[in-house]
């Protein structure tokens, strides 16, 4: 399977690297297609999008007709071998450029699929990557619907039918899994193996390795972005604290909470602790909550621990990344002495 080029900072490009269970995964969805959409989730910047890429390439490689869709980026592909198909998705494309109606191309996707089918049994993916936030996030449940269909009840037969969604937002994840229409699949940080190849490609000096290891838990953004920071990763947090809105009202309201969670995020789990503060740290993507049995059947390439205390994991309710719970942290700190 060829890997494909990513970027990981501003001018800093290497190739995909690890994930070599995912990898593995796309292989077998490959052979024997998904019997529901899988929609992954997981921390953001964890690696969603360069892993629906790398499986939108591998997948094409592998002899698949490849609807690639990523709305918030701005980015489509049809990569098929029927020109008609090809010229229509362009046109689409065009038109969508200039009106921004993104959500119009998330649904021709439905079409194009029968468009193709009828002419000839094929293998087909659809790689739809944060599409929710293009069609709305009321009609994400409807949406993974309308692609279980394509797979369940095709007009026309087809050979073999990937989907694969992602999407790095709370909400969607919950109102997807209300309904049996998808399989829902977490995916983790990278290994520390992983992570430690792409922190050799970064350019420059650098501080220890297991520093960054601490600090990110393995995410490849936060790698990108303390290199970018000059590995300052007070800065970084700073940022972090800002982004999330992490007001002194918000941690003074919660605080009780809080200090409990920045120690040990199970406590969001076990503990006394308000549905709206939970609701509030998932939609801030600031935790994973409910997260899944290790069995790595569940999960997209490799779970993480069971439980890392120095990390931030819980079992069923983690920090997404250190760095989420330092800039929690701080604005406690903040809020006390202001
Ligand atoms: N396996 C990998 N090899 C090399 N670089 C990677 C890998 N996975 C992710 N990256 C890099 O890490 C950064 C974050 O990854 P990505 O954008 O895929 O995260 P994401 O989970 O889609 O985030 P979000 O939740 O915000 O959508 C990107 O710069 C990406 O190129
Ligand atoms: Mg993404």
């Amino acid at each position: 399977m060829k890997r494909i080029k990513v970027e990981i900072a501003p001018g800093v490009k290497t190739e995909f690297v690890d994930r070599d269970r995912a990898l593995a995964q796309i292989a077998e969805w490959a052979e024997r297609g998904t019997r529901f959409p899988v929609v992954i989730f997981g921390p953001e910047g964890c690696g969603k999008t360069a892993f629906l890429r790398q499986a939108a390439a591998a997948l094409r490689e592998l002899g698949y007709d490849v609807f690639y869709l990523h709305p918030l980026d701005r980015v489509f592909a049809a990569e098929v071998d029927d020109p008609d198909v090809k010229t229509l998705f362009l046109d689409l494309m065009r038109k969508t450029l200039e009106d921004e109606k993104w959500s119009r191309l998330a649904l021709a996707v439905f079409d194009l699929t029968r468009e193709i089918l009828k002419k000839r049994r094929r293998k087909i993916a659809i790689i739809a990557d944060d599409v929710f936030q293009a069609i709305g996030l009321d009609k994400a449940a409807a949406y993974v619907k309308g692609l279980l269909n394509t797979i369940e009840h095709p007009v026309h037969d087809y050979e073999n039918i990937v989907v694969l969604v992602a999407t790095s937002e709370g909400v969607s994840r919950r109102e997807i899994g209300r309904h049996f229409w998808a399989q829902l699949r977490p995916m983790w940080n990278m290994p520390k193996e992983g992570l430690q190849q792409l922190y050799e490609k970064l350019p420059g000096p650098r501080p220890p390795f297991d520093d960054v290891w601490r600090w990110t838990g393995g995410n490849p953004r936060m790698l990108g972005r303390l290199h970018t920071a000059g590995w300052a990763a007070e800065r970084v947090v700073g940022d972090v604290l800002r982004e999330k809105g992490l007001t002194a009202e918000f941690v003074r309201r919660w605080r009780r909470w809080l200090e409990e969670a920045v120690e040990d995020p199970e406590t969001l789990w076990t503990g006394d602790v308000p549905e709206e503060l939970v609701e509030e740290l998932e939609a801030r993507n600031l935790v994973v909550y409910n997260m899944y049995d290790r069995d790595p059947y569940f999960w997209i390439d490799q779970p993480p621990p069971q439980r890392d205390p120095e990390l931030g994991i819980g079992k069923n309710a983690a920090w997404q990344t250190p760095i989420h719970r330092e800039a929690v942290r701080r604005a406690l700190r903040d809020a006390a002495s202001s």
